[in-house]
């Protein structure tokens, strides 16, 4: 994950920037920069690799200033490389950016700006930011206004900061979406901008949060906040707890809470580096698969266990579709005891957050016992999963805390998603304009996951409502049954509420004997293709006394007449609509547990990793 710390005050800026970026390494990266303010003139460092490369060239060609802005990259858009890394540098050399996120239009605005004559030096999605600055600066209005006009013109999920030699004791920093933070820290003389708490937290414990569609002006004095309209906002001041886990849980209650709410960030960070959006083509290294492997490939057998066997569910409809696969998701503790069958030329492709459960890995030692090629999706480096595995995937969704597992969910179905456009691209099944479009699709993601977070005052109060119930039935069809398993299994897991998933079609088999008033029912009935069959589910629910709550696509008004309470998640492509329908019922679970007053990051007889039978 990018990591942002600037720095405007009396002391020098490099020391204290260098010293934050440091404490934010935690969130990976594959390069680094800074850019000093000094005597009117702008100087730049940046290279590849680790901090410490960057210390180096510091120390042999010092930035001596007071005011400095520095970040760690992920790449995304263009290899990790100097000249791809932040801060980015204009024509003028008076206004350098670093920027969080993914400017999903910039090859229409690279366009218009190389039209308007401006020269691009990098790669990178982040570098028409500095650009657009420039040519609002041009056009005689101040660092603030120029911000924010630049920032109009940017579709998806950001966070910058900018710093110009026309306005020199000044940071303008803004947030759009869920592309991670901007913390805004107070000190006596000096100001602080991170896109982390722990970044600043040794120089100060009084911070404001910057939210989605707002900007701030910093100086040593202070700053202003104000909405991307230019309507003025007072921000809270907090005061963090010297404590580093509470700093690491930062603005938020418990780690799930975070994890939730850096999903759009995490699942950006997922897609960083692996897909070229120019040509929609997807690269995935480390899985060391030839053209001529995958084209051999027959069928993927998923195995996992709990919230990951359902991100394999959902990874079936996503490969198959993609690449032509047939593909089974089987239970890793049911696996290696089912006496399998494995033909040659199948793919074992393990799915576990931790790397670490006892009951995948066996499964995976049984795959290749039985001569399958073994792959993994892991969220944590360097673990079992990842190190026995013939080739993996990266979550890349950073530490998760939590027991309840949110962000490595939703990351591990990007990575099928990732790897079903790979095996499509390798196999033929995918290329030219529906290959851009699996890319294009992928590219509003971490946008549409921020719009569905923003509407979490929606679910606090239905958690209100359903805080007492004794148990509840969640129903699905198709790509979204897995929701249903997934959405049952938070609530059970962290509120100890009896819920249950199911297929929405088995229901006149035998459970729809279960509803009455006390079995409230939650019905993911998105528009999609058995979005009619859904509406007879709930009918058939409602005809039997039961509370529904309905899952829905923003504008369908049609289902308000269906169901009592509804929520509406945005519009998304098919194949990646599970990824945003679980944000609700993560939130919904969450909130009830609270409500519950349970031990939400820490549920009694659960582990973050199941190393034993
Ligand atoms: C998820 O909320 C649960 N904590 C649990 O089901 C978990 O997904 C399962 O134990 C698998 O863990 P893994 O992904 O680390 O293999």
């Amino acid at each position: 994950m990018c990591g942002i710390v600037g720095y405007v005050g009396s002391r020098e800026a490099a020391p204290i920037i260098l010293d934050g970026l440091k404490r934010l390494e935690y969130r990976g990266y594959d390069s680094a920069g800074i850019a000093v303010l000094s005597d009117g003139t702008i100087g730049l460092r940046r290279d590849v690799g680790k901090l410490i490369n960057l210390e180096r060239m510091m120390t042999e060609e010092p930035l001596r200033g007071s005011v400095g802005i520095g970040h760690t990259r992920w790449a995304t858009h263009g290899a990790p490389s100097r000249r791809n890394a932040h801060p980015h540098v204009g024509a003028t050399g008076e206004v350098v950016v670093v920027h969080n996120g993914i400017v999903e239009n910039f090859p229409d605005l690279r366009d218009e700006l190389s039209a308007e004559g401006a020269t691009f030096n990098s790669e990178t999605d982040s570098e028409v930011i500095v650009h657009l600055v420039e040519r609002y600066l041009s056009l005689g209005h101040d660092l603030t206004e120029a911000t924010r006009r630049s920032l109009a013109h940017l579709k998806g999920a950001h966070a910058i900061v900018v710093l110009s030699n026309r306005e020199p004791d000044k940071l303008v920093a803004a947030r759009i979406g869920n592309a991670g933070g901007v913390a805004i820290g107070i000190g006596v003389g000096e100001m602080f901008v991170a896109s982390d708490i722990p970044a600043i937290l040794e120089h100060t414990r009084q911070m404001a949060f910057l939210e989605s569609r707002q900007m701030a002006v910093v100086t040593r004095a202070g700053f202003e906040c104000f909405t991307l309209e230019g309507a003025p906002v007072k921000l809270a001041i907090n005061t963090i707890p010297y404590d580093p886990i509470a700093a690491e849980k930062g603005e938020y209650k418990h780690f799930m809470q975070k994890e939730i709410f850096e999903q759009p960030r995490a699942v950006t960070d997922t897609i960083r580096g692996r897909v070229d959006f120019e040509s929609g083509r997807v690269s995935l290294p480390e899985l060391n698969l030839t053209p001529e492997a995958a084209q051999a490939l027959r069928r993927i057998v998923v195995v996992a266990c709990g919230t990951s066997f359902y991100s394999g569910m959902v990874g079936k409809y996503m490969i198959e579709k993609l690449a032509g696969l047939p593909v089974e998701a089987q239970i890793g503790s049911e696996f290696r005891y089912a006496e399998p069958i494995v033909e040659p030329n199948t793919a074992a492709l393990a799915i576990t957050q931790s790397g670490e459960t006892v009951d995948t890995l066996a499964a995976m030692e049984e795959a290749r016992n039985k001569q399958a090629t073994v792959w993994s999706i892991v969220n944590a480096i360097g673990s079992m999963a990842m190190r026995v595995a013939d080739g993996y995937i990266l979550m890349q969704a950073g530490p998760e805390i939590g027991v309840a597992s949110t962000k490595a969910f939703t990351t591990s179905m990007v990575d099928q998603y990732l790897l079903a456009c790979y095996l499509g691209q390798l196999r033929g099944t995918l290329k030219g304009r529906a290959l851009r479009q699996a890319a294009d699709d992928l590219a509003r993601l971490p946008d549409l996951l921020g719009r569905t977070l923003e509407r979490e005052s929606e679910i606090v109060a239905l958690a209100r409502e359903l805080k007492d119930v004794r148990h509840c039935l969640y129903l699905g069809r198709g790509i979204n049954v897995a929701i249903a398993y997934e959405g049952a299994l938070k609530l059970k897991e962290i509120s100890y509420i009896h819920a249950e998933g199911y297929p929405a079609g088995e229901m006149k088999h035998g459970p729809i004997a279960l509803i009455d008033r006390e079995m409230p029912v939650v019905a993911i009935a998105v528009k999609d293709k058995i979005y009619e069959k859904m509406l007879g589910q709930i009918e058939q629910a409602k005809a039997r006394g039961g509370l529904v709550v309905a899952l829905a696509t923003d504008g369908d008004e049609l289902i308000r007449t269906k169901a009592d309470r509804v929520l509406y998640v945005p519009e998304c492509p098919p194949l990646l609509a599970p990824v945003v329908n679980v944000i609700p019922l993560q939130l919904l679970a969450y909130h009830i547990a609270v409500l519950r007053g349970a031990d939400v990051d820490q549920p009694r007889n659960l582990a973050k990793s199941v190393t034993v039978e």
